[in-house]
């Protein structure tokens, strides 16, 4: 018969089919060197409150000790009969402690807080991991624009040209928005930097234990405010998850613009071999699929939050088993991440960019209009008709089947006795992109600057 930890008050074990809904050793194992890590602490607090002699401290730890070498060795691992990572824990103690020692644990705490605490551990150290794998890509895409300061392209809105803008200020747009992310996850770890451990099932300890120390122990800042919140809060999984997402969102929409940037018809990158993929029938074939599984996960880190924020929605407090579902939501954004951004920033840094396509499609489609309009206005006419007149120099080149820079003098004042030929100065891309020269401006200048900061701030964050 299946043993439990509830056989006191039962006639009999679970229904097998019960067993097998309310397993989760499968998705939960890899919390078991956090579930030993909590076991010490409690060991160590049970200890203080007077409720273990020092014998039985010792042997606990011991056991403690040798069963984390166990789990490592893959040598302890979960039974047919085990229903979570806790109880299988509990028997492996025992089984290497005996009863008498090792059923002293389970005094003074739950699987509820238990649980609410090693997800925080597991999340907190994955947090350092993911924030390590985004700072790879940034500094990729950091060294990309070092490597091609200078380099102009088409900036765009709507995907239609727009204005000329730096290839380098482009990279680092993204880089910024990874910042960002690694900010986001610093934060989140103030707020999960709490420990529910002595919250017991949902009302706290009676036993004089001392959460604060087992916080402590645990690398926690501090032991949480309300043993209900404790157990029931979930916040902090879905605030990760949405970080998760989000970083999968940003890279994901760098990941549409190499894949629209690697075709034939915009020719920009070409991929590294070592980060493309071939056709099984059409030789010629080099596809993104590191982009395109790239675009793909972001869908499923969305799914991860959505159906995180599900299973929370209707809960009332505290503990429900609901909250078994919370598990493998994160662990597959976790892990999604933690495959997908080494591969991402290998792609990045290996792409190679077609400068002089770059360059020379960069002032295509009217790309200037903007710089003759505000040409116009830096010699005093009115925004609205320097738009209108910029706007007639457009309808002119495209009647004609020409750039603004072709038009000659005589076109240029026939279309505004205000365009006098040094209006030129600015129908260049160089002219163009040096005179966006204030802060957070596409003039080489200033790129130079945000490069620095850029790199500054992924190697501070
Ligand atoms: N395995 C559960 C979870 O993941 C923790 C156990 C709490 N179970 C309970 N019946 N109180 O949330």
């Amino acid at each position: 018969e299946r043993v439990s930890l509830w056989g006191g008050r039962f006639a009999g074990g679970p229904a097998d089919a019960l067993a097998a809904l309310s397993k989760s050793t499968h998705f939960d194992w890899r919390l078991a060197r956090y579930d030993i890590a909590g076991s010490r602490a409690h060991a160590r607090v049970l200890h203080r409150a007077g409720l273990l002699d020092e014998a039985t401290l010792m042997a606990m730890l011991d056991g403690l000790e040798r069963l984390d070498a166990d789990v490592v060795a893959g040598i302890f691992v979960a039974a047919e009969d085990d229903e979570d990572v806790h109880t299988a824990l509990e028997r492996g103690l025992i089984e290497r402690v005996g009863a008498d020692v090792g059923g002293r644990l389970r005094a003074g705490r739950s699987r509820n807080d238990q649980i609410a605490t090693l997800l925080r551990m597991y999340l907190r150290d994955h947090a350092r991991v993911v924030a390590a794998l985004v700072l790879d890509v940034v500094d990729a895409l950091v060294a990309q624009a070092d490597r091609h300061l200078g380099v102009a392209m088409p900036g765009r809105t709507h995907l239609q040209h727009a204005q000329p803008v730096l290839l380098s200020h482009h990279l680092l747009a993204h880089a910024w928005a990874l910042l960002r992310d690694v900010d986001r996850l610093r934060d989140w770890d103030r707020r999960a930097a709490v420990s529910p451990y002595g919250s017991g099932a949902l009302a706290g300890s009676s036993l004089g234990l001392n959460p604060e120390a087992v916080a402590a122990d645990l690398g926690f800042a501090a032991a949480v405010d309300n043993s209900i919140d404790g157990t029931a809060a979930r916040d902090f999984v879905a605030e990760f998850a949405f970080v998760a997402a989000m970083i999968a969102v940003d890279i994901s929409r760098h990941a549409e613009e190499v894949i629209l940037w690697a075709t034939k018809e915009f020719g920009f990158v070409r991929l590294d071999d070592a980060y493309s993929t071939g056709s099984s029938i059409m030789p010629q074939k080099k596809n993104p699929d590191v982009a395109e599984l790239a675009r793909g996960k972001a869908g499923r880190l969305i799914g991860d939050l959505s159906g995180l924020l599900a299973t929370l929605k209707g809960l009332p407090l505290a503990y429900n088993r609901d909250l078994q579902e919370d598990k493998e939501p994160v662990f597959d954004a976790v892990d999604t991440l933690e495959v997908l951004l080494p591969a991402f920033s290998g792609m990045v840094a290996t792409m190679e960019f077609d400068t002089d396509r770059l360059e020379s499609l960069a002032p295509q489609g009217f790309s200037l209009a903007t710089d003759i309009a505000e040409w116009l206005v830096r010699s005093g006419v009115p925004f609205r008709i320097a738009h209108e007149v910029a706007g007639a120099c457009v309808r002119a080149c495209e009647e004609r089947g020409i750039e603004l820079w072709e038009l000659s003098d005589a076109e240029l004042s026939a279309i505004s006795p205000a365009l006098t030929p040094d209006v030129r100065r600015v129908l260049s891309v160089a002219g163009s992109l040096a005179s966006r020269d204030a802060k957070g401006g596409t003039a080489p200048a200033r790129v130079a600057e945000q490069l620095d900061a850029a790199r500054t701030a992924a190697g501070t964050a």
